[in-house]
């Protein structure tokens, strides 16, 4: 029996964005002159988890059952709950999810079990720092697949030892794994009938100025943290453009989550990492997105028709609109042009981001990203993609 989901039958009917809009916007203008910022924040994630959750109790009537989904990194934070919620929400999906930890993938096989009992998840053990980890465990995928409908990227570690293969494993787990994946997988993507998706979890809506010079940051010193994280959330969105190129019937979503609660701080070292764990362990409570809730706007974000592919055709488009909302602007300012880059909230990178992505398009930047990331590719492997 599917246990979580006969409980969520009993729920109240979630409002439409709509409703969660005019509730939202109500909420702050008849609030007393004395409520601060703090209010219309916390205001602004109810509407917010309302559109999310009207759009995703539509999943199971809207997309077709047995959904293929590849997690890469989900054996804990953000991955794991948009495992979980995808897998709530989704008829007899098939889940790959991949990380370390042998023993977070039993527990979480066992807890999508108890969420849904007709799915399957399979966990794949791997060190992906290592670009051979990655297209072993791609190997492994297409012997028993033909189609995958998303490809869900959330790997990612503040420790930045050199790799056994001459990469930094920041800039890897970032940039280069990801990278290998999404190339590897794209037959995959390109076939599926129905929603054809990748997911990047990041820093989107951050982009910032790159060193072309230096793609893996070696010679930034750790204290630039701003900076480099710019630097890298441009690669994941020039990454995705420059893919989408050869696929324009796979959508590219990378999102910058919010503040969520995850591991990600264990591994770093240095006095910047201690600093940061120390400040986020003590503001964690105030601004935290609420783990579910966090899988909820990523499981949303992997489904709705507000992130068509630019050339989708509408099998491939999600879960259909609700009145109110609008198809999302992508990263070349055009409305549902295919590729994103979301805030927290979902909402399209504003025009900064745009701008900066213009220029990097004017200067070939992403060009010649791509062409260094293709070298990389064959001096590992010898080739680039399996
Ligand atoms: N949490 C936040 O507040 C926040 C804010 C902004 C951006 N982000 C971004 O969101 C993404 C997800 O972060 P998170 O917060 O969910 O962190 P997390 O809890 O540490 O999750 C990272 C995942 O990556 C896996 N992973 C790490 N190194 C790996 C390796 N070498 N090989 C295979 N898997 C590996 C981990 O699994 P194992 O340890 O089992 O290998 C884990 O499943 C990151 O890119 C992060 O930068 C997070």
């Amino acid at each position: 029996m599917n246990i979580d989901r006969d409980a969520s039958m009993a729920r109240p009917v979630t409002p439409t964005y709509r409703e969660a809009d005019i509730a939202w916007r109500k909420n702050v203008v008849d609030a007393p002159v004395s409520s601060n910022k703090w209010i219309a924040y916390n205001c602004g994630r109810t509407a917010v988890e309302g559109r999310v959750q009207a759009s995703n109790a539509r999943i199971a009537s809207t997309l077709p059952p047995g959904p293929v989904a590849v997690f890469v990194g989900a054996t804990s934070g953000i991955g794991e709950t948009s495992l979980k919620q995808f897998a709530k929400h989704t008829l007899r999906p098939r889940i790959y999810f991949i990380g370390r930890s042998e023993e977070a993938g039993d527990r979480i096989a066992t807890e999508c079990k108890a969420l849904n009992a007709e799915g399957e998840y399979i966990f794949v053990k791997a060190d992906l720092t290592l670009i051979a980890a990655v297209d072993e465990v791609c190997r492994e995928i297409k012997k028993s697949e033909k189609t995958v409908n998303l490809l869900f990227l959330s790997i990612g570690t503040f420790s930045n030892a050199e790799t056994t293969e001459g990469l930094q494993s920041l800039a890897c787990l970032v940039h280069y794994s990801r990278a290998r994946f999404i190339v590897n997988l794209l037959p995959l993507l390109r076939q599926a009938t129905a929603l054809r998706r990748v997911v990047s979890v990041f820093a989107a809506t951050k982009e910032g100025l790159v060193d072309s010079n230096d793609w893996q940051l070696k010679n930034l010193p750790p204290y630039a943290i701003l900076k480099q994280r710019g630097h890298a959330a441009s690669m994941v969105t020039l990454d995705h453009q420059a893919i989408a190129q050869t696929a324009p019937e796979v959508s590219f979503i990378h999102d910058f989550p919010g503040p969520v609660r995850s591991n990600l701080a264990r591994a770093g070292q240095g006095a910047a990492v201690s600093v940061m764990r120390l400040l986020f362990k003590a503001i964690a409570p105030l601004v935290c997105i609420p783990t579910v809730e966090s899988g909820d706007r990523h499981v949303y974000l992997a489904t709705s028709a507000r992130y068509p592919a630019a050339a989708g055709g509408k099998d491939a488009d999600g879960v259909p609109l609700t009145e109110g909302e609008e198809v999302a602007k992508g990263t070349d300012g055009k409305i549902g042009s295919g590729v994103y880059s979301v805030d927290q909230n979902g909402e399209s990178a504003g025009d900064q981001v745009i701008e900066i992505l213009a220029g990097f398009r004017r200067d070939g930047i992403g060009d010649k990203l791509w062409k260094h990331t293709e070298e990389e590719f064959r001096r590992i492997t010898g080739q680039v993609a399996v």
